[in-house]
């Protein structure tokens, strides 16, 4: 069995990010906010730009992408990176692959000087709750009603970046 490699991306990178996020769109259209089609009509540009953008981090299987993750710097508080975007390909499920796309993200926002890692999870999303749970994420009781089914929530969660692993 090929080891999982695990690895930030750079501009060069572009055509993974893209690649990765719009299996995402596709698999998951409840779970993720973006458009395929609209984002699928982004140019080389702003894919490069968005992929340097915070961080990105890929897992490659054999050379192939199978999962992502993404952080970026909350744009109205302070030492706080907003992880999203994580998704790990049907096929790769089960393997733990999620949690050390997490845990780079973490990592990253640490290194970059972040206290806090946030996350949206939609209610009833069981499987990436336990992920974020096992890392050590909690729910604030923070949440927001789901923008595309009212009958949803959406709930924040949060842990320290010096906190747990
Ligand atoms: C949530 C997700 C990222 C987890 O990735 P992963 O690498 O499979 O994570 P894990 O291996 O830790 O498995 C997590 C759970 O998924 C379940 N699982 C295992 N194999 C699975 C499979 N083939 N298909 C679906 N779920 C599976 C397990 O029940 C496991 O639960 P456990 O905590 O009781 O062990 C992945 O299921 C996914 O991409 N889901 C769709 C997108 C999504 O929900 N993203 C999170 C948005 S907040």
């Amino acid at each position: 069995m090929n080891a999982v490699v695990v690895r930030r991306l750079g501009g060069e990178d572009w055509r993974t990010w893209r690649r990765l996020r719009l299996a995402a769109l596709a698999d998951a259209p409840a779970i993720f906010h973006g458009d395929v089609e609209e984002e699928r009509a982004y140019d080389e540009a702003r894919w490069r730009a968005w992929t340097e953008d915070g961080v990105k981090v890929a897992a490659f299987d054999a050379g192939v992408p199978v999962g992502v993750a993404a952080g970026r710097t909350s744009a109205d508080r302070t030492g706080v990176v907003e992880l999203f975007g994580m998704w790990v390909r049907p096929e790769a499920r089960g393997g733990r692959i999620a949690e050390r796309l997490a845990l780079e993200v973490v990592a990253w926002a640490r290194e970059t000087g972040h206290s806090q890692v946030e996350l949206w999870v939609i209610g009833g999303n069981d499987s990436a709750e336990r992920v974020y749970r096992r890392l050590g994420f909690e729910r604030t009781g923070v949440y927001e009603v789901h923008p595309h089914d009212p009958a949803l929530r959406k709930y924040v969660m949060t842990r320290g970046t010096r906190t747990h692993r």
